[in-house]
């Protein structure tokens, strides 16, 4: 099953599982998944010019000024092979952001497919980030480990088992969490009248949350995708 050209966002406030939701489906259907956060960690790390302008903003939980995160997706939406189809996690932030992006397709001919945004309330999501691990070379994700104890290494890639700088800290969290109280609601209101966006209640578990966006995407495409559940 694969999802030639389809362009979707994964929305959803830090701790709502966009990253591993967005890494399920892609899988699944084919496509690149595009995490806005793990381009500019894989700067930090390769120590970039870019990661260098970046990593205060990551650091205190900050976004990154628009001007420089549009021109990044940009510059990697632009190096994929013409059909490749995509799924954006934690793009867009802000309401310039996805006007950016619009005229973006526009200027190339094409458009959004589908935006899901994976609801959780606030009061979950900073455990599930307290208590998350991560690779520091792939980025995969780790689930939540309570009591500290994980393994050392990554099973994908055999990199550094981490918790994440922006997690280690309840005020930068918190700092987080308010910056997507406060700057989502544009973004949801712009997408639903477009007619595009679908909310999904995140709190259950995993595969529960997957299996509700896969049925949005087989009605959405019907014809296209099909899943097995
Ligand atoms: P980014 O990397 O995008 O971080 P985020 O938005 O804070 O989101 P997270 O990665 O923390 O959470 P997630 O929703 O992906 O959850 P996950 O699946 O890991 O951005 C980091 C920084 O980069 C930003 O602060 C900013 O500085 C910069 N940045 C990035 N994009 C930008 C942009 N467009 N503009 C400007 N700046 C930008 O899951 C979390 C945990 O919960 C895991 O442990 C997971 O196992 C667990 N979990 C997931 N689902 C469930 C479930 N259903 N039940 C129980 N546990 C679950």
């Amino acid at each position: 099953m694969t999802a030639d050209g389809l362009q979707l966002i994964v929305m959803g406030p830090p701790g709502s599982g966009k990253g591993t939701q967005s890494v399920a489906l892609a899988t699944d259907i084919g496509a690149m998944h595009i995490s806005t956060g793990d381009l500019f960690r894989y700067h930090e790390r390769s120590a970039t010019s870019l990661g260098d302008q970046i990593q205060d903003f990551m650091k205190k939980g900050d976004l990154v000024p628009d001007d420089i995160t549009i021109a990044m997706l940009k510059d990697k939406i632009e190096s994929l092979p013409d059909s490749m189809g995509y799924i954006l996690d934690g793009f867009p932030r802000t309401l310039n952001q996805a006007i950016s992006f619009d005229k973006m397709l526009t200027a190339g001919n094409s458009k959004l497919d589908l935006v899901i945004c994976i609801d959780v309330p606030e009061r979950q999501l900073e455990n599930r980030l307290l208590r998350r691990i991560v690779c520091a070379e792939c980025s995969l994700v780790y689930g939540s480990h309570v009591g500290g104890e994980y393994d050392e290494y990554c099973k994908n890639c055999g990199g550094k088992l981490q918790k994440r700088v922006d997690d280690s800290d309840k005020e930068v969290i918190g700092h987080r969490l308010k910056k997507y109280m406060d700057l989502s609601l544009p973004i949801i209101d712009h997408y639903q009248a477009h007619g595009i966006l679908h909310r999904i209640d995140g709190t259950g578990p995993v595969i529960e949350v997957t299996t509700a966006i896969k049925r949005v995407l087989a009605s959405t495409f019907k014809g296209t995708l099909s899943f097995n559940y």
